[in-house]
């Protein structure tokens, strides 16, 4: 079979784990923000441009002249990097910017998922002024979830009774979007505060067909135990079955209902979604209910899924580009992904190094994604977001788990650096279990 050109735009864990996919079959060539080393080592060639700079993206494929360019991050594609680059006839895996939009005004996605009775919704009221959305709080009563409509990094959200103290706080923060215009539409949604356990489906999309990928945990609180802030994700686990203990087969099925109608309402409207589609959903007694779309793999959730791939991903992208997408298998195994961060992460910026053996991590049977570090020497320095991710898999959850924890602890040496132990343990996959459970009683 003929070996193709990709071209890959990101630099994170989950564009190195996508490079490593690629790479094994395909010639592999990268538009970088920082230089990650894992990223450079696999790629045939490599810039480092800016993430805002489409023209230098597109720049550089004309030179580069790929097969098919797959964008990792949400923020180019929210800037049009997919129109811009199939103007200049480079096939791509990512949405144009108005299917995007689902990602970068959330408020398009809720109106959508109320147009077209989408299931999965939930109560979501969006404000283009801080006054009547305060208002609204108010006439509400009950706990609510406050987030900007606009992206940003998965950092906006804050919800009453976790990052909020109560109502008075969530209408504070409401002024403070609007005063600092964080997200940069100047508008906020004001959402019903759902209690449940959160999980991540992610599927490949052609414009028509679906392909669903194993569902994930991730842990997006930065402490054990899920304590303290909301970060990017400091990692998440998946199981052989490619389902989550505490969900229902009726769950997932709903959960995949929203995720298809999503991508049958923008073709309604005249809309056509390609690439990857990741639905965040919290399960409550009642069902699933949709927390975001996303544009583009979950990090670290496509550290999870890539590795477990019984299918050549170039083969699949290839599909996407084609419209010929036809069912993408996975191996029955569980994975495991932690992210190793630096000391102060998310809430100041702490320096720290890292130096990683990667024939010890290797006879532990897990891998590196080289993430938010560059090479200084024999050192690499961490640049202040989630550095690295250790993952592994392996039919028996409890084997990847400790092959990572193994991973870490004798293969990765430094200073100023943490991760989460309780990761993909039994002991935690157990409470979340237990924890569905007397939330499902009380109905
Ligand atoms: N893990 C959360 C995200 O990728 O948005």
């Amino acid at each position: 079979m003929e070996k193709l050109k990709f071209l890959v735009i990101g630099s994170g864990g989950r564009e190195y784990i996508i490079v490593k996919a690629l790479s094994e079959t395909s010639d592999v060539y990268a538009y970088m923000f920082h230089e990650n080393p894992g990223i450079k080592k696999l790629s045939k060639d490599y810039v480092i441009g800016k993430s805002s700079s489409i023209e230098s993206m597109v720049e550089y494929a004309k030179k580069v002249d790929p097969d098919i360019v797959v964008i990792g991050p949400e923020n180019p594609l929210a800037a049009g990097v997919v129109d811009a680059l199939e103007e200049s006839g480079f096939p791509t895996v990512g949405p144009k910017r108005d299917a995007a939009k689902i990602e970068w005004d959330k408020s398009y996605a809720r109106d959508l998922m109320r147009k077209y009775n989408i299931p999965g919704s939930k109560l979501s009221m969006s404000f283009d002024n801080p006054e009547d959305a305060k208002r609204f709080i108010d006439d509400y009563g009950k706990p609510v979830v406050v987030k900007p409509a606009g992206l940003t990094g998965g950092k906006g959200v804050r919800v009453v009774g976790v990052t909020l103290k109560d109502n008075e706080e969530a209408k504070k923060y409401v002024d403070e979007i609007f005063e600092k215009n964080i997200g940069g539409l100047k508008r906020v949604l004001i959402e019903e505060r759902t209690d449940g356990e959160e999980f991540t489906l992610q599927a490949f999309v052609d414009g028509t067909h679906m392909s669903f990928m194993p569902l994930v945990q991730d842990h997006p609180h930065a402490f054990e135990d899920d304590q303290g802030p909301e970060t990017g994700g400091m990692g998440s686990y998946s199981m052989p079955d490619h389902k989550l203990p505490f969900l229902t087969d009726r769950d997932l099925e709903i959960a995949k209902k929203c995720m298809g109608g999503i991508i049958k309402a923008l073709k309604k409207e005249g809309v056509e979604y390609k690439g990857i589609l990741y639905g965040q959903f919290m399960v409550d007694a009642t069902g699933p209910k949709l927390i975001e779309f996303n544009s583009r793999f979950g990090d670290p959730e496509a550290i999870n899924v890539i590795p477990l791939l019984h299918d050549d991903l170039s083969r699949v992208f290839e599909q996407i580009v084609d419209r010929t997408l036809s069912t993408v298998v996975f191996r029955n195994e569980s994975s495991v992904v932690k992210y190793i961060v630096p000391k102060g992460y998310p809430i100041e910026k702490t320096p720290g190094w890292l130096r990683v053996a990667e024939d010890i991590i290797k006879e532990f049977n897990a891998g590196i994604a080289y993430a938010s570090v560059i090479e200084k020497g024999s050192k690499l320095e961490m640049l202040g977001s989630r550095a690295l991710a250790i993952y592994s898999t392996h039919p028996d959850i409890i084997k990847a788990e400790s092959s990572v924890e193994n991973a870490i602890i004798y293969g990765v040496t430094g200073e100023g650096f943490r991760w989460r132990k309780d990761i993909g343990k039994l002991e935690t996959i157990r409470k979340r279990i237990e924890r569905m459970a007397k939330i499902r009683e009380k109905i």
